[in-house]
């Protein structure tokens, strides 16, 4: 018998409970019902069953104890019985005293009913009242008795009574009679024979006084719109119109709606016209839509949303909030911003020396000794300075080390790795920014910019800056590529000829050494970013940029060496000269003005890379596909349950961002070269976005970098075979790829269940049309018709937010905290002869390089934000993992799938490590080389230079 009733009732509960003693089933009905159902399975689920029956191995739909066919059979006699909720409640570690007060009161207020309350609703509809059927209305249990658990979590009970006849719950209603919010993480109803049923919730339940109305929670179970059982269709609705919110009104940190705005909060036009900043979002300057906050407007401008300054937050919606540990994290590293930027002003103020750093040994000092000890002014600081009661601690964050920078990678191999050519190529592949490289296709390179207004089109790079400075190259010994050695001999030859006989280049290579057709010739082309604001930006004081392109030659090695670069300002007039040509150094003049040169262009592409790749191409144009997701795709549709991960912290920190980063006078303008001008420099790249090159093989082809071959991995061929950034990317592209299509052909059997999806249309829809409005009428979106349609999208999305992301971000500080390897900011053109400033340069080149570079102030600055913008927290989720990997899902073939793209990101981190190890791989290997991780999927804590979370989450 007490097997029976365990098989009947859910183990679960019968071994943790006797509420089976109070339920008036008999077991000799149910055992009738047992023979004559040997499939369990929910009527409403029955047509998906067949249809998918090709796909499935297991049927593991929960379901009730009592089918509708003995339901049906003596529907008057249906009997009752208890089930039991779980709900897991996550704790504040640290709670602030407010929040302590009302906690208690909570506590105490339970005893008058204030409590919380659980409903259960079933996926099906009762046929007297026409709506789901409800369970009765239960309170969690032992609320003010378990108040004073410390335990991060903490597990409550709430008990139902059903009737036989209830099916399978389906969704679960919160009602927070509290005065504070509370986070519930999962709820598990036991009891059902089905065995238990889970709830991922991972959401804020906030008190009715200030949200009435119920929460709404749906089982893991994941439905199409056209499946969902006819009990939750209602409540699928009302839950996304909740979401959507009504588009007015002014949001409060509690709320949890998702809408879109534009960008017209950078600037703050209320404190001057210097803090006027542009809207970015609209006909007249395109760009992404970020989260609706309905500030008002303010005071000056109508069109400019007030801004929300630090301390006080920024609006996104509750859930998307960081969580604690992520707080803690980010706000260490807001503090040690903040003093590694306020020491350096003090220093400022105190010390008549200039601010420059005088010698390379000041830039080592602050990873050494201290910025303080070094320049013996810990202590006079302490003296002198009526320091804020947040430098009181100053000797303790001192021992932490908060004012001492940890010294970036890039020196810890090799400290003049980045003096060499070797390196600054290097970088280009294996790099923090390794997605602008292009093969040249032609000769010389042109702009596409109007030559109306920016000049001829044509660049100065000549022939015999390739040919000249290529004859420096020494044939490689040991290169048992014969071939090649000999194509190298040629070419070495015909430049001579070339020189010799003032022979085309293009001809020359076209007849002997085809260069150019075979893909020998790599360019960095920064023209077209930076020439239309140069005017701009070099009457700024302190600033001084050029628009560079660089040319690369890939060695047989397979390493790739700059043989020129090409420096360009706007033309002043007719006659002025305003391309100059630098190639590699022949003397001691030469190679400090070639070292300049290689500054701008690291300073060229620092800025594309934090403004262009990694802010814009993967944060700004990520958030209208969260915002629309969370507006159109119900939390039980597969396609949200697929993207849920990819979507965590992106809305948090880019409102962060526009609150301290990217505002006017925030600390992107004060770090990069363009000042003010930066954003603008991003909205101008958002006219040549595509999404449909955003992929990574797609990418790869556009840059010229692959070509496609289906006779190689993953189809593409590459020109630069040691490409570390390319080659681990595409594995994980791959990776993703698999995962998702075998996720999409799960639910998408054909084309007809994509276009007939409504809320999937809405959601790709909404992104394209109102997250992206102002280029949704380029030709180039994907359509949405087919399941293959779906997979590129969604593996585009995933890759975006994941390893792309991660490529771009977690190097930043290891690479970019020593500003000499990449200046964020050039203060100084390179001195040409005639210039006043060439006597200087050439009496101490030194001094003028570093006088070239940001200042102190700048630098450490930059390095405290790159620092915290580098940094892993601990609570970060990796690519393969998930929150409640065995219950994110009610649907067990996803979750056995989902478990083998997580061995397979296991695999792609082993065969990284084996090709960082790989000698021949010289853009990863070699010595002092730093080795490629970027794209190694795990992390510890910190920064690391390595870990691919799973969303864009800083
Ligand atoms: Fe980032």
């Amino acid at each position: 018998m007490a097997a029976l009733a365990k098989e009947i009732m859910g183990s679960s509960l019968l071994e943790r409970s006797s509420f089976i003693a109070s339920s008036n089933i008999t077991f000799n009905q149910s055992l009738n019902h047992l023979k004559k159902n040997q499939f369990w399975v929910s009527p409403g689920l029955v047509p998906i069953e067949k249809r998918r029956v090709h796909l499935r191995k297991v049927a593991t739909t929960p379901v009730a104890a009592v089918s509708e066919d003995l339901v049906k059979a003596v529907p008057e006699k249906a009997v009752k019985f208890k089930v039991r909720a779980v709900v897991t409640v996550r704790n504040k570690n640290k709670e602030d005293f407010k929040e302590t007060i009302v906690k208690h009161l909570d506590a105490f207020t339970e005893k008058i009913g204030r409590n919380v309350v659980l409903e259960l609703i079933s996926t099906e509809i009762d046929p007297k009242t026409k709506g789901p059927k409800r369970s009765n209305e239960a309170a969690l249990k032992d609320w003010s008795k378990k108040s004073n658990v410390k335990a991060e979590r903490v597990n409550y009970t709430a008990e139902f009574v059903v009737n036989s006849n209830f099916g399978m719950p389906g969704a679960i209603t919160v009602t927070n009679k509290h005065q504070k919010e509370f986070f519930i993480e999962s709820i598990t109803i036991e009891g059902f024979a089905c065995g238990p049923v889970h709830f991922p919730c991972n959401s804020w339940v906030q008190s009715k006084k200030d949200h009435p109305g119920k929460r709404i929670f749906f089982c893991n179970k994941p439905y199409l719109p056209s499946e969902t059982p006819e009990g939750l269709k209602a409540l699928r609705e009302k839950e996304l119109k909740n979401l959507r919110g009504d588009g007015t009104g002014v949001r409060k940190l509690s709320d949890r709606i998702y809408d879109f705005d534009v960008y017209n909060d950078l600037g703050n036009p209320d404190k001057g016209i210097e803090f006027v900043r542009p809207k970015l979002g609209g006909e007249k300057i395109p760009y992404p839509r970020r989260c609706r906050t309905g500030r008002l407007p303010t005071d000056t401008d109508m069109h400019a949303e007030s801004r929300v300054e630090k301390p006080e937050p920024m609006y996104v919606p509750r859930d998307e909030q960081f969580e604690e540990s992520k707080q803690d994290t980010f706000a260490a590293g807001r503090l040690k911003a903040v003093l590694h930027n306020l020491i350096p002003s003090l220093i400022a103020s105190i010390s008549a020396n200039n601010h420059d750093f005088k010698g390379f040994s000041d830039i080592d000092s602050l990873y050494d000794e201290g910025l303080l000890l070094k320049l013996g002014l810990h202590d006079e600081l302490l003296k002198k300075l009526p320091l804020p009661k947040a430098l009181s601690k100053f000797q303790e964050y001192s021992s932490h080390g908060l004012l001492k920078y940890d010294t970036p990678k890039i020196l810890s191999k090799d400290k003049f790795a980045w003096l060499r050519d070797d390196e600054f190529a290097r970088q280009a592949v294996a790099g923090i920014n390794p997605v602008n490289i292009e093969t040249l296709k032609a000769f010389p390179p042109v702009s596409n910019l109007d030559p109306e207004i920016y000049g001829p089109q044509e660049s100065a790079l000549k022939e015999e800056h390739i040919l000249g400075s290529s004859q420096w190259h020494v044939c490689p010994t040991g290169n048992n590529n014969s071939q090649w050695s000999q194509a190298y001999l040629i070419f070495q030859l015909t430049n001579f000829i070339a020189l010799d006989r003032q022979t085309s280049f293009v001809e020359l290579f076209g007849k002997n050494f085809q260069a150019l057709e075979e893909n020998k010739l790599f360019m960095l082309d920064f023209h077209d970013a930076y020439l239309p604001f140069l005017d701009r930006i070099n009457a700024l004081d302190g600033r001084k940029a050029y628009a560079t392109r660089t040319i690369f030659f890939l060695s047989p090695l397979g390493t790739l060496k700059p043989i020129a670069i090409e420096l360009s300002l706007p033309p002043a007039g007719p006659s002025s000269r305003s391309k100059r040509v630098v190639t590699p150094p022949i003397d001691a003049t030469t190679n400090w003005i070639w070292q300049l040169a290689k500054a701008h262009v690291c300073s060229n592409d620092a800025g594309v890379h934090q403004l262009v790749n990694h802010w814009l191409r993967t944060h700004a144009c990520m958030e209208p596909f969260i915002l629309a997701a969370h507006r159109q795709l119900s939390a039980m549709h597969p396609i949200f349950k697929l993207l849920d991960p990819h979507m965590r912290y992106t809305l948090e920190i880019n409102a962060l961002a526009r609150q301290a980063l990217l505002n006017g006078e925030g600390v992107i303008e004060s770090c990069f070269t363009p000042g003010r001008y930066c954003m603008e420099i991003s909205a101008a790249a958002y006219k040549n976005w595509r999404f449909d090159l955003e992929g990574l093989p797609a990418d790869l082809i556009r840059r010229g970098i692959a070509v496609p071959d289906a006779t190689q991995p993953h189809g593409l061929k590459l020109l630069i075979e040691d490409y570390p950034y390319a080659t681990d990317g595409l594995l994980i592209w791959s990776a993703i790829e698999n995962w998702v299509r075998t996720y999409v052909n799960r639910y998408y059997p054909n084309s007809g269940v994509v276009c007939n999806d409504r809320e999937l249309q809405a959601w790709y829809s909404e992104s394209i049309n109102v997250g992206h409005a102002d280029v949704s009428n380029a030709s180039w979106w994907p359509t949405l018709v087919s399941p293959d349609d779906l997979v590129s999208i969604l593996t585009t999305i995933i890759w975006l937010a994941s390893a792309q992301h991660a490529a771009l971000n977690f190097g930043q500080y290891p690479y970019g905290g020593y500003v000499p390897n990449r200046p964020p900011l050039m203060r100084r053109l390179i001195p040409e002869e005639n210039d006043p400033e060439y006597t200087n340069f050439v009496a101490d080149p030194q001094r003028y390089f570093l006088s070239a570079l940001p200042s102190l102030l700048q630098a450490t600055k930059f390095m405290a934000v790159v620092d915290t913008l580098s940094t892993h927290s601990p609570d970060e989720e990796y690519l393969g993992e998930r929150q409640q990997p065995s219950i994110w899902s009610g649907d067990a073939e996803i979750i056995e799938a989902f478990y083998g793209f997580s061995a397979e990101i296991g695999r792609i981190e082993k065969e990284i490590e084996k090709r960082n190890n790989d000698p021949s791989l010289r853009n990863r290997c070699g010595a002092g080389v730093l080795p490629y991780e970027l794209l190694a999927p795990s992390s510890e804590p910190g920064v690391t230079c390595r870990g691919v979370p799973n969303s864009v989450s800083i």
